[in-house]
């Protein structure tokens, strides 16, 4: 499903001229299965936000191969990558990144506009998703008027309105109450088993890591696989 050959990934910071060279990641090799659910471990600053970001053409790799669904990626364009992204990826992130001036329908929404579906069915599939996370009475409030768990869920929703066959998440659990925590573990597992969406998660969670089909861990820029051999904080 998905394919990290090889990739290596440094950052230049600072000013031309006083630059410094941030090696990231080295020699990643990751292949991802169809209906996998996989948990990327490791100690902040240890690459994982990074390797999803290379995963999804956020960014470039200095090195290496990534095919995603046996296409090969790694030089899409940027607009290429908009549409691929699109059609293959929902995203799940920690600081869930709704639209401030969109209704939580209108977020969830979103995905479908840009894919250009016709209005009619864009209500059906968020009226759909909405029953699915328990929002159906809150289409029209705005993120601001939502709790946390509540904005999380249409985060959620929009992730999965797409019905896309991979998941990408970024410690979706992170600002989580346990409830809350659990419902998305459910769900996880729920569309894993129904639709084979395949899921790759970074979390430091030990929840999130259980409901796992397999975690890969990353220490100095090296992935390291199976979670006995691996020790991971906070
Ligand atoms: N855009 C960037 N520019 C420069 N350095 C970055 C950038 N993004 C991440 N880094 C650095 O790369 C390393 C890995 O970051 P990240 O992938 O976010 O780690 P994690 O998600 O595991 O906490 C860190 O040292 C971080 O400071
Ligand atoms: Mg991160």
């Amino acid at each position: 499903m998905i394919e990290v050959k090889g990739v290596s990934h440094q950052f230049n910071i600072g000013k031309k001229g006083s630059e410094k060279i941030v090696p990231v990641l080295h020699e990643i090799n990751l292949h991802i299965k169809k209906r996998e659910i996989v948990a990327i471990v490791g100690r902040s600053g240890s690459g994982k936000s990074t390797l999803l970001n290379l995963m999804s053409g956020y960014i470039r790799p200095v090195k290496g191969e990534i095919h995603v669904m046996g296409e090969q990626v790694t030089h899409l364009s940027e607009g290429q990558w908009a549409d691929f992204r699109l059609r293959h990826f929902g995203f799940m992130f920690q600081s869930f990144q709704l639209i401030p001036s969109m209704t939580a329908y209108e977020n969830i929404e979103l995905p479908l506009v840009l894919q250009g579906m016709d209005t009619l069915k864009r209500k059906l599939r968020v009226q759909e998703l909405m029953e699915r996370v328990d929002l159906h009475d809150y289409a029209g409030h705005y993120p601001g008027e939502l709790s946390g768990g509540q904005q999380q869920r249409v985060s959620v929703a929009r992730a999965l309105v797409l019905n896309p066959p991979i998941v990408l998440a970024d410690e979706p659990t992170g600002s989580l109450d346990s409830e809350n925590e659990m419902q998305l573990l459910g769900l996880i597992h729920e569309l894993n088993r129904e639709r084979g969406t395949t899921f790759v998660i970074i979390t430091h969670d030990e929840q999130v890591a259980a409901i796992a089909d397999r975690t890969v861990a990353l220490a100095d820029g090296r992935l390291k696989p199976g979670k006995e051999q691996v020790t991971y904080e906070v």
